[in-house]
């Protein structure tokens, strides 16, 4: 079967659906949930009710085997949350703190701005403790080994945690898919007294949206990512 022209895949080109504080269909919110961090509110209070709605949600995504084993812990006390950020800015840094430096050194020779996605990064990473809601989406291992099949591990909690994004997104409120913090798993995984057979697949930082709404993202070449039958 040829496939359908993959424009079908340029939201780009949907009818203006860019600016929306709320999307309207669950298209619009496929198209337009990102990974925000700099339009991350850390001041506005987040009510609970959208944050459980939200994993109510998430519970609803493809369990493997029939057998749930995604867990969600959700931090809001302020100790916990300043602790968690303080994890995050340090491996951060570690990580991507020499090469922040040089891009700006490098962009400021050539009177530009350092790269807008870094800048991002930054942004979170400076800010990371005060975000008034933080999910961490993890996994029970139930002491299975890590070797072999991950498919079947990070498929049990990841797509929930996608549907965690998109539900917040449906509520108001926005969110950013994070992993760095896993370079410092087992201190979060003492703060939060995570079981040790629980493993974590991603970060959530929530808050309310700063500015009107979102755009869908460049994909410039996705067309090239569909194959026809075979790669
Ligand atoms: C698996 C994964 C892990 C990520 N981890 C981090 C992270 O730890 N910190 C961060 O600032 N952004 C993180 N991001 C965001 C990406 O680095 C990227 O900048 C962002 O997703 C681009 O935006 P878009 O997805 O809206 O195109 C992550 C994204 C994904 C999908």
């Amino acid at each position: 079967m040829a496939l359908l022209d993959p424009s079908f895949s340029d939201p780009l080109s949907l009818p203006d659906i860019g600016r929306k504080l709320l999307p309207h269909t669950p298209f619009e919110a496929l198209a337009t949930t990102r990974t925000v961090r700099r339009r991350l509110d850390p001041e506005r209070p987040v009510d609970m009710e959208s944050i459980l709605r939200a994993l109510g949600y998430a519970g609803q995504a493809p369990t493997g085997g029939a057998s749930i084993r995604a867990h969600f812990v959700v931090v809001t006390d302020p100790g916990t949350r300043a602790e968690l950020g303080e994890h995050y800015r340090r491996v951060w840094n570690a990580r991507y703190g020499e090469f922040l430096e040089a891009a700006r050194s490098e962009a400021a020779r050539r009177g530009e701005k350092a790269p807008s996605d870094l800048e991002s990064a930054a942004h979170l990473a400076a800010n990371m403790g005060r975000m008034p809601v933080h999910v961490v989406a993890c996994v029970d291992t139930a002491g299975r080994s890590m070797d072999g099949n991950q498919a079947s591990l990070w498929g049990s909690v990841l797509p929930a945690a996608w549907s965690y994004m998109l539900a917040v997104r449906s509520l108001g409120l926005a969110s950013a898919w994070t992993t760095v913090l896993l370079d410092a798993e087992q201190e979060v995984a003492e703060l939060l007294e995570l079981p040790e057979s629980v493993r974590i697949g991603a970060v959530l930082p929530t808050a309310h949206p700063l500015g009107e709404g979102f755009r869908p993202a460049r994909r410039d070449n996705w067309a090239a990512h569909i194959h026809d039958e075979r790669w």
